[in-house]
């Protein structure tokens, strides 16, 4: 049925002393907090339907404990290109590959994704699938979530968590929509209800003569009651620049002040939603399909058509939907039309830059503008250039504490710690060195930095020295890669001092990797493999071995992107 939002049917009156009680695990595969928050929501909603819930994060357990279960829900996330989080790539591997009998256990499957990605929710359909060939019963229908999760989770929750207690009289229980669970329990601030943060300050960080545009900003968080830890990231809720919009609205064949009602939101013009609370830029298969159901275009259909793989692929490389109205709606969409195509603006998440410790009631971003030009347009990152265009110091920005318990310091000061962290990457590990600072913590530090050019591109280079003479930082190598005829990468740095690094290592050091999924965290990974082999004097597998425990230890953790 159509459950209320931010409601749940509340619990029913507990199960009847003869029944026995109904046991649930909750798995989660979380890479930047959010499906461990929704494990966390709907272990609590379960436990008031006196379910008996245990949440496991997939870092912690193996595919064997599986089959001794009932009752499972796994929420799970997909990250980059079809890829586990970090902390949950183990347990996956493992999972897709075990001989298990679970004929025993009853599950359903909540996938976190983003549209925009070709391999949208693919961990959440291959759990479902490999949990179904191991013999499992799905008693609910998976969900697949894009950015905005809220609504779909819920809704799942509703069905799966009835699927589980089908003896309990839900539907008899007087009015089931009274209490607003989650609302009850919400902080004041957070990702439905942002904090406008006072932009006080923003410093370029590039000199002048270089492609790259990487802004400081300071915001103010003061008397917002948000808290954050070295590790966090700040949600930022952006909006689209005018350009875009009036761009967008040319090709779709409309004026802007057209009156539209924005789901969740409520009657506004047409570009003010537009500016506000419509994705306008980012192009994937899912838009296609919805574009190609309003318009009925053939050349589009052709072009979705299974064996198209390759050919949609290289459609939607450097183009944005802007591009898909003109090719495949030439003549215009009506208002509404045009609504029903597009998704909600989600929000971004910055790796935050600060330590509260050493900036009492503010939050610091390292953010690069993303500009670049193809098929013919100016193309921005509508978040980077939200905040790098369209924000003026004292303006307010809507914020929110996204919490990251994968991206931490070690427990203990004393604990030595290597950093990996190119371009703006650097960012956690400007609050990492600030917090220990502040904190007098003795611990060795040794970061690894990159970027293109020494003159141009050492971000906070002033302060790193400053942090090298005080002590807080121990060591600094760095990489420019465009200061010579070859490249010079983070990596090369690591394997240049592979020696000490091991010996870190050996001696406890957690392990830190921040910025580029797609090819510096991978090559720093081999990096490590080949440290870690020969001056361990490992076979591969070894040192394989070696780095999986360093994981499980929570001694390598990556906060890619
Ligand atoms: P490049 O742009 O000259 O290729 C931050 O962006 C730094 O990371 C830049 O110096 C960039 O170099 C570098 N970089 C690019 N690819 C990388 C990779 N695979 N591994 C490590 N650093 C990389």
């Amino acid at each position: 049925g159509d459950v209320g939002a931010g409601t749940l049917p509340s619990a029913a009156p507990a199960l009847a002393a003869s029944a026995a009680p109904v046991k649930l695990t909750i798995l989660y595969g979380s890479e930047s907090g959010n499906s461990e928050k929704l494990a966390d929501l709907s272990a609590k909603e379960a436990k008031k339907r006196g379910l008996v819930t245990t949440v496991k994060n997939m870092a912690d357990i193996e595919p064997s404990a599986l089959a001794k279960l009932e009752n499972l829900l796994v929420i799970i996330s997909t990250w980059g290109d079809g890829e586990p989080p970090e902390t949950a790539a183990t347990f996956y591997k493992a999972f897709m590959s075990a001989s298990l009998d679970l004929s025993k256990l009853s599950y359903s499957v909540c996938a976190l994704g983003d549209t925009s990605y070709e391999k949208f929710c693919q961990m959440g359909k291959d759990f479902d699938v490999r949990l179904e060939t191991l013999g499992a019963k799905r008693v609910h229908d998976r969900v697949d979530c894009d950015v905005q999760y809220e609504k779909p989770h819920r809704t799942w929750l509703e069905g799966a968590l009835s699927a589980f207690t089908p003896a309990q009289p839900v539907a008899s229980a007087a009015p089931a929509f009274a209490i607003p669970t989650f609302m009850a329990v919400a902080p004041q601030y957070d990702k439905a209800n942002p904090f406008g943060a006072e932009l006080k300050e923003r410093v370029l960080l590039n000199g002048k003569g270089t492609a790259k545009e990487t802004w400081h900003y300071e915001f103010s968080l003061e008397g917002s009651g948000l808290a954050y830890e070295p590790g966090d990231a700040l949600g930022i809720v952006p909006r689209n620049g005018p350009d875009v919009v009036e761009d967008f609205l040319k090709a779709a064949k409309l004026n802007g002040s057209e009156k539209v009602e924005v789901p969740d939101v409520g009657a506004k013009a047409l570009s003010l939603a537009l500016e506000e609370n419509l994705d306008i830029t980012a192009l994937s298969r899912s838009v296609l399909v919805k574009l190609q159901e309003v318009t009925k275009s053939k050349k589009l259909a052709k072009l979705l058509e299974d064996g198209s793989k390759d050919k949609l692929k290289e459609y939607l490389y450097g183009r944005g939907i802007v591009d898909a109205l003109e090719d495949f709606a030439p003549k215009g969409l009506p208002p509404e039309t045009l609504l029903s195509i597009l998704r909600p603006l989600p929000p971004r998440l910055y790796s935050i830059a600060s330590s509260p410790l050493a900036h009492q009631d503010e939050v610091h971003l390292t953010v690069a503008s993303v500009r670049y030009d193809s098929y013919g347009r100016k193309r921005k990152g509508v978040a980077s250039t939200y905040l790098a265009d369209l924000v003026k110091t004292e303006d307010k920005v809507p914020v929110y504490i996204q919490h990251n318990k994968n991206f931490r310091l070690p427990a203990s000061g004393d604990t030595p710690i290597i950093m990996v962290g190119p371009g703006t990457g650097v960012a956690p590990f400007r609050a990492f060195v600030e917090h220990r600072a502040a904190l007098e913590q003795k611990g060795k530090s040794w970061l690894f930095f990159g970027d293109q050019r020494y003159m141009f591109d050492f971000l906070y280079q002033v302060e790193w020295q400053d942090h090298l003479a005080s002590g807080a930082l121990t060591k600094l190598d760095v990489a420019f890669s465009r200061d010579q005829p070859e490249k010079i990468y983070v990596q090369q740095r690591m394997l240049e001092r592979a020696k000490e690094l091991y010996a870190w290592l050996e001696d406890g050091a957690h392990f830190y990797v921040c910025g580029d999924a797609n090819r510096m965290a991978h090559d720093v990974n081999d990096a490590l493999l080949h440290i870690i082999e020969k001056q361990g004097g490992k076979s591969h597998a070894a040192a394989e071995a070696y780095l999986e425990d360093l994981k499980k230890a929570k001694r390598y953790q990556r906060d890619v992107y």
